[in-house]
C-alpha cells in the first residue's frame, strides 16, 4: 500500500473532519443525479466523509472507499451523528474495487485519483469504468500543476513526491485537461473547469 495511506491517516488523526462542506459543484450534481433517477453512488477516496454524508442525506445509497482507517472511522461517526447510513470500505483504490460490474449510477472522486503514478491511475480509471453503468455520471477533480517547493522527487513526467511540507511522501500526478480527456476517452465529457481551489473538475457520462 502506498505511503499516502499513513500521511492522510496521521493528518485526519490530528485534524478530525478536515473539511465539512461539500465541493462547490455538489448541489448541482445532486440535482442532476435526481433528475436522472440515480440511486447508487460511489465516493472513491471518501476522506472523512463530507460527500458520503451529504449524498446519504440527499437520499442516495452511498458507498465510500478510502485507504485511511481514521478517515473511515470519522465518516462512520459522522454518519451515526447524522442518523444516516452508508457502505464504507477500507482499501486502496489501486486494488480491485469490491463492487460488481455496472453497479453504480454515479461515481464521484474529489482530489483523490492523482495520488498515484500514471500507470496506476489508468488501472484505477479502468476499475471506475467497470463498476459504473453505461450512460451514467462521473465527477472527478484533480489539482492543476503547482510549484513543488524546493525538495521533491520526480517519478516521471508530471508525477512528484514532495520531500517536505504537509504532503511529504504523497505521490502527486498533475493532469492537463488533454491528459484527462485521454484517460477518460471512454466517456462523453461534458465539462472540464477549474474550481475555486484550482482543481480541474471533469463531468462525464460513460459511453
Ligand atoms: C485530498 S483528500 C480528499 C478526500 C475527500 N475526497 C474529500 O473531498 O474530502 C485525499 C484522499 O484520498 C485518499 N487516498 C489517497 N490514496 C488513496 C488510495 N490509494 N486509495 C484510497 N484512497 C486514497 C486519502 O486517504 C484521502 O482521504
Amino acid at each position: 500500500m502506498s505511503q499516502s495511506t499513513n500521511a492522510w491517516d496521521e493528518f485526519y488523526k490530528q485534524r478530525g473532519r478536515v473539511v465539512t462542506e461539500p465541493h462547490e459543484d455538489m448541489p448541482d450534481i445532486v440535482r442532476l443525479l435526481k433528475d436522472r433517477g440515480a440511486s447508487t453512488v460511489l465516493d472513491l477516496g471518501s476522506g472523512t466523509g463530507r460527500h458520503v454524508v451529504y449524498l446519504a442525506g440527499s437520499g442516495f445509497s452511498v458507498f465510500g472507499l478510502d485507504n485511511s482507517p481514521e478517515g473511515i472511522h470519522i465518516t462512520r461517526q459522522w454518519l451515526a451523528d447524522a442518523g444516516l447510513d452508508a457502505h464504507l470500505q477500507l482499501q486502496s483504490m489501486t486494488e480491485k474495487l469490491p463492487y460488481e460490474d455496472a453497479f453504480f449510477d454515479a461515481v464521484i472522486s474529489v482530489q483523490v485519483i492523482h495520488h498515484a503514478d500514471r500507470a496506476a491511475i489508468r488501472e484505477v480509471v479502468q476499475e471506475i469504468t467497470r463498476v459504473l453503468k453505461r450512460g451514467r455520471f462521473l465527477f472527478v477533480t484533480v489539482p492543476k500543476l503547482r510549484n513543488q517547493g524546493t525538495r521533491f522527487k520526480k517519478l516521471e513526467a508530471n508525477t512528484f513526491i514532495p520531500l517536505d511540507g504537509p504532503e511529504r511522501g504523497l505521490t502527486h500526478h498533475y493532469f492537463t485537461p488533454a491528459e484527462l480527456r485521454e484517460v477518460f476517452n471512454g466517456y462523453d465529457i461534458v465539462d472540464i473547469h477549474l474550481d475555486t481551489v484550482n482543481h480541474y473538475c471533469l463531468s462525464a457520462f460513460k459511453r
